[in-house]
């Protein structure tokens, strides 16, 4: 399929026709919403059975005021990509994983979730209806939003009685505005973002809220955004406000545990099979902050991000540098790896793409 082709939704009798051209400057497109055609909806009621899904215009929705997710935060969402393959066609990266972890953070916030079938075939049936907003190879790609929210109404604190599972889409580019540049760091040794027992582990909306103070402080100091450490120790790295964090050290590349406080990034988990794959070796483990003074490198992974290599941290007001004001030879090595992988344009020996 290429851009401006008739498309059909996969799993649904609807036909959906993107006949019109795309309006984008497709050389500077950042991170951020660009309106699309279709968003994809579907609800369950009480017995937790998600049905009768259907695309429609992107626009507003209409929810109660006394939504559980307007009043309690009961809500979740993933995010992934789809990128154009060289041939016109679509390749999605790790939409089962995606699916999974909802279903995970589900359980964890007393909420039913589609299953992994119904998220992968409602996620191709966005995508295809949004064909035309898929970026050209090499200039971005299509962001994938999947919500599920407490979209019944409830006053007294208890799970709501209704939910929505919701997926829009926006073309993007790069997450930070420094594009491919390295990022500048400052460690958090006020505010932390999760706690033992809590809720870190899962991508509930109410964790990347809790960040939003800290990130503004190091925003306005200059920096690109905060990496936390543990709550119960303030010694361990955790992660970056929208990323996860690795340190390299020779051929040793370390990052942090999955424990519960950290998100289990399936960009992470990627980049652990693709470095393991090409010979380092890989530490899950906790990272004291202070193995940054003397890493080689360090880099961040994300969907949003992919994966962004660092060029300082500021810990204390000491600052610590890396690669040279450039990209680290092993971060830029990884960042190939991947990215050809998600394009397409190096053989998928991991099957991990699913073509369109
Ligand atoms: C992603 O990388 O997809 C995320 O969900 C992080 C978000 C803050 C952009």
């Amino acid at each position: 399929i290429s851009n401006g082709a008739v498309c059909r939704a996969v799993t649904s009798p609807t036909y959906v026709e993107t006949t019109e051209a795309t309006e984008l400057d497709w050389d500077n497109i950042g991170f951020g919403l660009v309106p699309t055609d279709y968003m994809y909806v579907m609800k369950c009621s009480s017995d937790g059975i998600f049905t009768n899904g259907e695309l429609k215009k992107f626009g507003p929705i209409e929810l109660n005021p006394s939504a559980g997710v307007l009043n309690y935060g009961q809500g979740l969402f993933e995010g992934l990509k789809a990128y154009r393959k060289e041939d016109g066609s679509i390749l999605l990266f790790r939409p089962e994983e995606n699916a999974k972890r909802l279903i995970d953070g589900a359980s964890r916030m007393c909420m039913p979730a589609p299953t992994v079938e119904q998220f992968v075939d409602a996620v191709k049936m966005t995508v295809l209806a949004n064909n035309r907003w898929v970026p050209p190879t090499g200039k971005g790609s299509l962001y994938v939003r999947p919500l599920l929210m407490g979209s019944g109404a409830v006053l007294g604190l208890a799970p709501a009685p209704e939910y929505t599972f919701l997926i829009f889409v926006s073309p993007v580019g790069n997450y930070f505005k420094e594009g491919l540049a390295p990022i500048n760091l400052i460690v958090e040794d006020e505010y932390h973002r999760a706690t033992p027992g809590g809720t870190g582990g899962v991508k509930t909306i109410g964790n990347y809220a809790s960040v939003l103070k800290a990130q503004k402080l190091a925003k306005e100091k200059g920096y690109s955004d905060v990496l936390y450490l543990d709550a119960v120790h303030n010694k361990y790295l955790e992660e970056v406000s929208s990323c996860n964090i690795f340190v390299v050290k020779g051929n040793v590349i370390s990052t942090p545990e999955i424990k519960g406080t950290i998100l289990p990034g399936i960009t992470r988990k990627s980049i652990i099979d693709v470095a393991r794959s090409q010979g380092f070796q890989v530490e899950e483990r906790a990272v004291p902050v202070e193995e940054l003074l003397d890493a080689d490198e360090v880099f961040c992974t994300g969907t949003a991000v992919v994966v962004s290599p660092v060029g300082s941290i500021t810990y204390l007001s000491k600052r610590v540098e890396y690669g040279n004001r450039g990209v680290g030879v092993i971060s830029q090595q990884l960042y190939s790896a991947l990215t050809s992988l998600q394009m397409g344009l190096a053989e998928d020996h991991m099957g991990w793409t699913v073509q369109l």
